[in-house]
């Protein structure tokens, strides 16, 4: 593949369209950021399915994902207490039980209490963390790159080195640091409110990507992991080439997605371009 692909579609037609490009068994690496079906109203996009129609959405679109992946490919898939086990019984339905894994992101920080200088009492359970199930072609044959993180050394100071994949992520960003990202790309406004840190999507790239991979995200929203892929070819002067969909949900798009990837390339000098495909 020549360039980068945007896709404007629902992702069932788009999946269905890389499969007649040729590109079955040709993308290395999938990061997904799926709606989590917790009925919360988050403006950008609907979160709330019928019964268990959230299962067979994804099992439509996970077993076309699993055609694309290239024989070492990986999938990683976002998702909270709501839908992961669900979501882990279908995964290891068509991935097989022993190529999928799961990890634990740490996505907040514990609240802390600025004026008392202590961290803040709850009295229900307040949930810092949600999962990525981790979907490998074949788990045998394929060994994951290091990636770079913070760790805290023997004296507890945080420092920055190459390691395996931990089952616990953590200092890899979080949902309020994503959101600080975004709000410098757009001057302060919310154009999206769900995004995910560019960080821990580019770790993820770097793990399971050589220079040469494609990725494809699905449910790309404000299109991070174009922006991950892009910085770790700046980076590791590699040539990955990112496919993004999104539906026309509220024309995100073209009002959040293309104009992030725009404003990236333009901010840091990246030498990148993109083809726009809208199958509406
Ligand atoms: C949780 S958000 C993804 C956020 C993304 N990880 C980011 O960092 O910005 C899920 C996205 O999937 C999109 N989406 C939901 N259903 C879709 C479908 N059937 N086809 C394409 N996109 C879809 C929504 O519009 C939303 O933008």
């Amino acid at each position: 593949m020549k360039d980068n692909i945007i896709f404007e579609a629902d992702n069932l037609e788009a999946l269905k369209e890389l499969i007649n490009m040729g590109l079955e068994e040709k993308i290395d690496v999938i990061p997904i950021d799926p709606p989590y079906n917790t009925n919360i109203d988050y403006i950008n996009y609907i979160d709330s399915f019928e019964g268990d129609s959230f299962i067979s959405f994804m099992n439509m679109r996970i077993e076309l994902a699993y055609k694309l992946l290239s024989p070492n490919g990986v999938m990683f898939i976002h998702i909270d207490d709501n839908e992961v086990f669900n979501l882990n019984i279908l995964c290891k339905k068509i991935f097989g039980i022993e190529n999928v894994k799961l990890i634990i992101w740490k996505k907040n920080e514990e609240i802390f209490d600025f004026n008392k200088k202590e961290y803040k009492k709850v009295h229900n359970i307040n949930v810092i963390h949600e999962y990525v199930i981790v979907c490998f072609k074949n788990f045998n044959s394929t060994n994951l790159n290091y990636i770079k993180q913070l760790k805290l050394d023997n004296s507890g100071k945080l420092i920055e080195s190459y390691a395996p994949l931990t089952s616990i992520l953590e200092f890899l960003g979080s949902n309020f640091s994503a959101k600080e990202e975004l709000y410098e790309i757009f001057d302060g406004k919310e154009v999206f409110r769900t995004p995910k840190p560019v960080k821990l999507i580019k770790e993820f790239i770097r793990s399971a990507s050589s220079k040469n991979s494609l990725v494809l995200d699905f449910f790309a929203g404000s299109g991070t992991t174009g922006q991950a892929c892009m910085e770790l070819n700046k980076e590791d002067n590699g040539n990955r080439k990112f496919i993004l969909v999104n539906n026309i949900e509220n024309n995100i798009c073209k009002t959040v997605l293309i104009p992030r990837i725009n404003k990236v390339i333009e901010k840091f000098g990246f030498n990148e371009t993109f083809r726009f495909i809208s199958l509406y």
